[in-house]
């Protein structure tokens, strides 16, 4: 490292507010400060700066209709068509021959899909999916890695009018199959398998097994991304992509006309209790919102080549790999694997050689680069980058810093974009080109976002205080229920805080966070049951009801612990059933049965057996001290327990291992 550099860095240390550069300022979409006044008086008509990034083929009549609040309705009577909005109208506007996807395999292969390459493929898959029988609003299954025929098959529905659901491929058999049976999917777009660390994995497998527990008859595309690799055969009712696509080739179909209302994609996210959300999202106000964040947060535009690194299979690769950047006519790229695949410069690499100009990551993916050290991304030339960004947890300000130093080379802004699965797209982050910039705290509400800490009672906190976060007014983006029930959506979002006697209503996203005096907010992590590993939305109540159903489990209570690189971790504290022996053995069942019904990415760090757990007098399980224990926090008081002494034993065992 050079002296200068050494300077820079001690530099950044002290420093607790950026300030974005000129050069970025000058070019910026949005630079103007005067936009959050602008939102704020002119509400909610401001959001018709959103609805003017699509094409509506009818006008929509009001911006919002709150008469069924909180079942807010975006953009009445709007009409359009999200697959025409990402795709025809840029081909018609003279932008063929632009790429719109690169996308990049593991192994080193790339392709690259013009937006003219892409409507075609949709096209044709759009007519494949109509000739076995998809009509409009019927649910279709996305089981699918990162390869280019997911975001072609989530274009395809969506020309169709038919929601995509799509399930993250490292989720487990059992995950598939409760998602297909609650969303009654009939169709399930799947894949052979893909490349992890340069191993093909079988991912057809682990699709048959979980359709043995789908309830209904299901139609399936299989998707041969292996070749060779991977012998796999197809049942009946099993068909293979390419063929279909051979068979339609050439063929094309009228994007189905939509209303602003219409269901566009279901996801589901985890929540308080063992069964995963539905979360509905629009096709009128997702569109918008995330075309309209994309502009504005993002600063994209269409001669672009940007890069979110997150996995389609989550929100963020929904409104941001996807239909944020294509609706703006962005190049966006898309890679397969992991980042230290054939080794940990993969990363820079790619930003390298297609000169990426916005970067969008994790802070767990940034801290583990951290880890590896700088010498990986210096080997690189960088400079093509004008802007970062990070999402899906808190960023600390020592990864902050070396983001902004070490990838952004002290001259690209970072927006630390705070938002959920249910938001639809950001919400709370700083306008690149208007907000000075304050590593670990998120930023202020966008425009129009009305976010508001409070504490029990629902007032408003002091600056410096925390509290929980809400948000007091709706947004385009915002989903609209939880799939058939509607019941379970206000519960979960709209009791906390809101007074329906006076219909008054306000959004509880379940985060604590607290707020300075310049209005940042700082979001200081969930307050209900989920964790965040490694930017992974877990429910611990789903992994305890795993861990319980293990023959030899009695009881379990599963927490988040603090973890240098993910975040948090799992830890799983289980009490073994009189005459069962923990040890090695149960721990394995235990483990097995998490990664059977959600996934290896609920993998637990350690598994404790007790012979009991910390319990309040009332008999409710202390979970904050059980995240002490495995965070390795000094212990509070614990002399409002029942059982004091187990807590001892406890600690000593998870500082053993
Ligand atoms: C957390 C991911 C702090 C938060 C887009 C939220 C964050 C949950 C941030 C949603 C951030 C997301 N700072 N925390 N910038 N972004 N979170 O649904 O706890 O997978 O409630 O959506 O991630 O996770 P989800």
């Amino acid at each position: 490292m050079s002296q200068e550099d050494g300077s820079l860095e001690a530099r950044l240390e002290e420093q607790d507010t950026f300030e974005p550069p000129e050069s970025f300022v000058e070019q910026a979409n949005v630079s103007d400060p005067g936009i959050y006044e602008e939102f704020e008086e002119n509400w909610p008509d401001c959001w018709e700066r959103a609805a003017e990034f699509l094409d509506w083929e009818e006008e929509y009549d009001d911006v919002l209709d709150e008469s069924d609040a909180p079942s807010y309705q975006w953009f009445t009577n709007g009409k359009l068509n999200a697959s025409q909005n990402c795709l025809d109208r840029h081909v018609e506007d003279g932008a063929k021959n632009r790429a719109a996807i690169k996308w990049e395999g593991e192994l080193g292969e790339t392709r690259t899909y013009t937006y003219g390459d892409l409507l075609n493929e949709v096209n044709e898959f759009a007519s494949t999916l109509r000739d076995l029988g998809v009509e409009e609003d019927d649910v279709v299954t996305l089981y699918m890695p990162m390869v280019p025929e997911l975001p072609i098959a989530m274009l395809a529905c969506a020309r169709l009018g038919a929601p995509h659901s799509v399930v993250f491929a490292g989720f487990s058999a059992d995950a598939l199959a409760t998602r297909m049976n609650d969303a009654d999917s009939e169709y399930l777009i799947t894949c052979d398998g893909y490349y992890r660390r340069g191993d093909a994995l079988d991912h057809i497998s682990k699709t048959n097994e979980g359709l043995e527990d789908v309830e209904h008859e299901t139609t399936t595309v299989v998707v041969d991304r292996l070749g060779d690799a991977l012998e796999h055969s197809l049942s009946e009712n099993q068909h293979d992509y390419d063929e279909l696509i051979d068979e339609h080739a050439g063929e094309s179909v009228e994007p189905v006309s939509r209303d602003a209302e219409d269901m566009l994609f279901l996801m589901y996210t985890s929540g308080t209790t063992g069964k995963p959300k539905g979360v509905k999202h629009t096709t009128g106000g997702y569109l918008a919102y995330s075309a309209w964040t994309s502009h504005s947060v993002l600063d994209l535009k269409p001669e672009d080549t940007y890069w979110c690194s997150a996995d389609i299979g989550w929100i963020t690769g929904h409104s941001y790999i996807l239909y944020g950047p294509l609706a703006l006519g962005t190049t966006t790229v898309m890679y397969e694997g992991t980042p230290d695949y054939p080794d940990k410069n993969r990363f820079w690499d790619i930003i390298e050689r297609n000169r990426v100009d916005v970067f969008y990551t994790a802070p767990t993916a940034i801290r583990a680069f951290m880890k590896w050290g700088e010498q990986y991304p210096a080997q690189h030339d960088l400079s093509s980058l004008r802007l970062l960004g990070t999402v899906g947890e808190p960023i600390n300000p020592r990864a902050w810093k070396w983001y902004y130093d070490h990838i952004g080379g002290g001259d690209c802004p970072i927006v630390d974009t705070w938002w959920q699965t249910e938001t639809g797209g950001h919400m709370i982050t700083t306008l690149p080109g208007v907000c000075d910039m304050k590593p670990g705290a998120a930023g202020p509400g966008l425009p129009g976002i009305d976010a508001q800490i409070v504490d029990e009672a629902g007032e408003e906190v002091d600056a410096g205080q925390a509290g929980y976060l809400t948000v007091q007014k709706p947004w385009p983006g915002m989903l609209r229920t939880l799939y058939q029930n509607d019941e379970r959506f206000v519960n979960e979002y709209w009791t906390e805080y809101s007074d329906p006697e006076n219909d008054e209503w306000v959004y509880f996203p379940e985060d604590g966070a607290k707020i300075d005096e310049d209005g940042y907010i700082t979001v200081l992590g969930r307050v209900d049951d989920v964790i965040n590993v490694s930017g992974h939305r877990l429910g611990t109540m789903e992994i305890e009801s795993a861990v319980v159903g293990v023959e030899g489990v009695a009881e379990a209570a599963v927490v988040g612990g603090d973890h240098e690189v993910k975040g948090e971790a799992v830890y799983v504290y289980a009490i073994p059933e009189d005459g069962s022996e923990p040890g090695a053995e149960l721990e394995e069942k235990a483990i097995e049965a998490i990664l059977d019904s959600i996934g290896p990415i609920a993998k637990p760090e350690e598994v404790i057996f007790t012979h009991e757990l910390p319990k309040t007098r009332s008999g409710k399980i202390m979970r904050r001290l059980l995240e002490d224990i495995a965070s390795g926090n000094e212990l509070g008081t614990t002399s409002t327990l029942r059982n004091p002494e187990v807590v001892d034993e406890i600690a000593e065992q998870v500082n053993e291992d």
